[in-house]
């Protein structure tokens, strides 16, 4: 049985146990956040949680770390602009 999330629109499959991060890299897909200053890209760096480049919006909650979050089957992971909050945004 493969095990799928959605990410922007995409199936993502992944392994039981494995993060985000994991997935969406096994996927092709290297980054899914720009910075706030510039817009430049970001993905996995350091893969333990230190350097918070991953950071994604899982299930409407911005700010999670992709390569700490296991990935579950169903979940709607959305790329991250900038602070994570611009749908609040007025
Ligand atoms: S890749 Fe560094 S915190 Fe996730």
């Amino acid at each position: 049985m493969t095990h799928t999330f959605d990410f922007d629109g995409r199936t993502i499959p992944f392994t039981p146990g494995q993060s985000i991060g994991a997935a969406l890299v096994a996927a092709g897909i290297r980054a899914w956040r720009t910075t706030r200053a510039g817009d430049r890209p970001r993905g996995l760096f350091c893969g333990i949680g230190v350097c918070f480049d991953c950071l994604i919006e899982v299930d409407d909650v911005p700010n999670q770390r992709a390569c700490l979050v296991p990935a579950t089957a169903g979940m709607r992971v959305r790329a991250q602009e900038g602070t994570g909050r611009g749908h609040l945004a007025v």
